[in-house]
């Protein structure tokens, strides 16, 4: 069995990250998204993998090389423009040749990995094994009807009057029978070669098309939100361990990773948190569900359920909360003139001060 992992795309709903960094490679408690999906493939015992590349391509190959640091070999298939799932498959035909596969979104995490689902495609196979999980807001999502038996009687890709509550989560499985069906589909209406029409190709011609309802967690990491979710969703597995240098001042509670190089003084740490390598914690509080990427600064500041990438610094602020910074970022006190908000921020960017 082969994994197809689609790592190209545009990320706008992620911006400003997306302008400078793929979606696939921001951090969720200091690991890029993209690790989790490379490393739940692995532990499912495939190590072939075809990754669709779209503009980002060169960063994600520098940030997953040949796929050896995951056990994984790796084989690029970039893609011109980002014209939809089915279109991925289309152009990993050669590379995924007769064998059956995973195709795996690259900005989707699955806490507890696919192994058990990968295992039951395994012993019992059909042409396309779909997850499901109820979701709030299925018009955001590919949705499944399913009919009094559990059957899947067919799906829709966003549907404005959705037939239920149950999103297609972006893990699939297929038999080689899928090559057929995204040959058939034409562009939908968002001009792209959908895989939920492929998927209900299979279902109009006859195949075995089978779902399982998920219940643990999943997230498509597409907006800020989600990935703050994410990141509390990660953090509660982490376990205390710390290997920087944490002074006698420093109070801690809760689960705490502080990597090697990291320095914390005169703060105080309440778990689950993560702090990067060679960064400085000082004179500061960080709360529950925060990750500080490596060689940032957190100085007479205080800052809880946030994500904050390397290199950036808060400096006398107090208190920043639900917050994604991105890398090499400053965020500080304006001095001198009272009551300003003194802002230099890139594109798409969104902030929210307390007027
Ligand atoms: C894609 C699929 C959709 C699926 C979702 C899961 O949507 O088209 O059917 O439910 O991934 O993350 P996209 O993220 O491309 O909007």
């Amino acid at each position: 069995m082969k994994a197809l992992v689609l790592a190209g795309g545009k990320g706008t709903r992620l911006r400003p990250l997306t302008h400078t960094s793929a979606k696939q490679l921001v951090p969720v408690a200091n690991k890029p998204v993209l690790n989790y999906g490379l490393e739940a493939i692995r532990d499912a015992g495939i190590t072939s993998v075809g990754m669709v590349v779209g503009d980002t391509g060169s960063e994600i190959m520098r940030a997953v090389g040949d796929g050896s640091e995951f056990g994984l070999d790796v084989t690029y298939i970039p893609q011109e423009a980002p014209l939809g799932l089915a279109h991925c498959v289309l152009i990993a035909a050669e590379f995924l040749a007769d064998e059956p596969f995973v195709m795996y979104l690259g900005d989707n995490l699955l806490v507890g990995g696919i192994s058990s689902l990968v295992e039951s495609f395994r012993h019992r196979p059909c042409d396309a094994q779909i997850l499901l999980t109820r979701v709030a807001d299925p018009r955001l999502f590919g949705v499944a009807e399913l009919g009094p038996e559990g059957e899947i009687v067919g799906v829709q890709e966003k549907p404005l009057v959705p037939r239920s509550d149950l999103a297609i989560v972006g893990v699939y499985s297929f038999s080689p029978a899928i090559h057929q069906a995204v040959r058939a589909v034409r562009p939908s209406a968002r001009g792209e070669l959908e895989i939920t029409d492929a998927i209900q190709w299979l279902i109009d011609t006859g195949r075995s098309v089978r779902s399982h309802v998920v219940t643990g967690y999943w997230k498509d990491t597409g907006r800020v939100q989600d990935l703050l979710e994410c990141n509390r969703i990660v953090l509660e597995l982490v376990e205390q361990d710390i290997r920087g240098t944490v002074d006698g001042l420093t109070e801690i509670t809760g689960r705490v990773s502080v990597e090697p190089g990291a320095v914390v003084e005169n703060s105080v740490l309440r778990g689950p948190i993560v702090v990067g390598a060679d960064t400085k914690i000082l004179s500061s509080y960080v709360g529950p569900f925060t990750s500080i990427g490596p060689e940032c600064v957190i100085q007479d500041a205080e800052i809880e359920d946030s994500i904050v990438l390397g290199g950036s610094s808060v400096h006398g602020v107090s208190r920043v909360a639900h917050s994604l910074i991105g890398r090499n970022v400053e965020v500080s006190r304006a001095v001198g003139t009272p009551n300003i908000h003194q802002l230099v921020v890139g594109d798409h960017s969104k902030i929210q001060v307390r007027a």
